[in-house]
């Protein structure tokens, strides 16, 4: 956990910006969105400005200067209303297309990301690389690569927040969340829970730590002696008997292949489609009746409360490194208890039809 060389306090390495109350700014997304969090603040405190100095200097020039004095009747003006109509409607629409710009480029995380999941508990936060290297309350990334989170939680609701990074999403039990971020600047840099998730709420604190790619690539190796997720997920696979009804090489044909599955679509018997994903597979391993493949029984138990969250996580690193090598031969691919059966054609997992 701790890094080669780490002598002063991390409160006093905590990056800070120049600006008061504006957290250092240290991931490609940050400056977009405090240009926007600009714009915004510029657009209010200008209105307000103009709202208040002319309420002001309406009072003043219209006050009533005689008991009983009457104003003069004003008939309207299509003229003003258009333009204090129009003008507004295209300021809050350029904050809507401005925001939901920057909205969907946080949303969608990039394919070619580098995958680190979390698992959030009361009170503290557990991350694993992909390589197997585990962490508590401590992120260690490198700057210029793109860093995919996904993200659960073994209790209640947390929220990851990394305020230098402008990025924050829930944690939820019972659900994958994925957020993504890629740094720009070497430096320790706070780490929040931003739910309230119970007594020790705000102590599920911790600090992200961005490294130099070459420093993360020694700070990575020198722990190495760690199981990857997927090695560990396989393991899990094999002594859970998971491997007895979707071997190797689809023995039996009892359950769906899982080669190539990850990201793939998937017909079910109620004629639906969905796309594989963590949460869908999380699902059919603690509720497998709640979506049937389509040509297949269901047979499968559950197996909810037999594996943690973090085991989850590892059979799904595992099922997600099953990837068809060749699709186009049908020879066998050397992935571990991969099946390079190309087509779907033979299966009885084939669509009905060509939805
Ligand atoms: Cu976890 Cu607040």
């Amino acid at each position: 956990m701790e890094t080669p060389g780490w002598t002063v306090k991390e409160e006093e390495l905590m990056q800070t910006s120049w600006i008061p109350f504006i957290p250092e700014s240290a991931s490609t997304v940050s400056g977009k969105v405090d240009a926007l969090y600009f714009y915004l603040s510029g657009v209010t405190v200008f209105f307000t400005l103009l709202i208040s100095g002319v309420l002001t200097f309406f009072v003043i020039k219209y006050r009533r200067r005689t008991p009983f004095e009457i104003p003069r009747p004003i008939a309207g003006s299509h003229k003003l209303e258009t333009i204090w109509s129009v003008i507004p409607f295209i300021i809050a629409m350029s904050m809507f297309g401005w925001s939901a710009q920057i909205y969907f480029e946080n949303a969608r995380s990039p394919k070619n990301a580098n995958e680190i999941y979390v698992v959030g508990k009361q009170w503290m936060w557990k991350i694993q690389h992909s390589t197997g290297q585990r962490e508590i309350n401590e992120l260690h990334v490198p700057i210029g690569r793109k860093i995919k989170l996904i993200m659960t939680s073994e209790d209640t609701i947390h929220d990851f927040f990394i305020p230098a990074f402008r990025i924050k999403a829930d944690v939820l039990p019972g659900r994958y969340t994925t957020q993504w971020f890629e740094a720009t600047k070497p430096g320790t840099y706070h780490l929040f829970c931003a739910e309230y998730c119970g007594m020790n709420h705000s102590g599920m604190i911790g600090s992200v730590i961005v490294m130099q790619p070459t420093d993360f690539d020694n700070w990575l190796s020198g722990n190495s002696s760690q199981q990857s997720p997927a090695v560990a997920g396989q393991q899990l696979f094999q002594s859970l008997g998971c491997v007895s009804c979707h071997g190797a090489n689809g023995e039996g044909g009892r359950g769906p292949e899982l080669a190539g599955l990850f990201g793939r679509k998937v017909f079910l018997t109620n004629g639906q489609t969905l796309i594989a994903d963590e949460g869908y597979i999380r699902e059919s391993i603690e509720n497998p009746q709640a979506k049937i493949v389509n040509g297949f029984n269901p047979i499968m138990p559950t197996f909810q409360g037999q594996v943690t969250p973090e085991q989850l996580i590892q059979i799904i690193s595992f099922i997600k490194s099953l990837q068809v090598s060749n699709p186009q031969s049908a020879t066998t691919t050397p992935a571990p208890a991969a099946k390079a059966e190309p087509s779907t054609a033979a299966r009885p997992a084939a669509p009905p039809n060509s939805k």
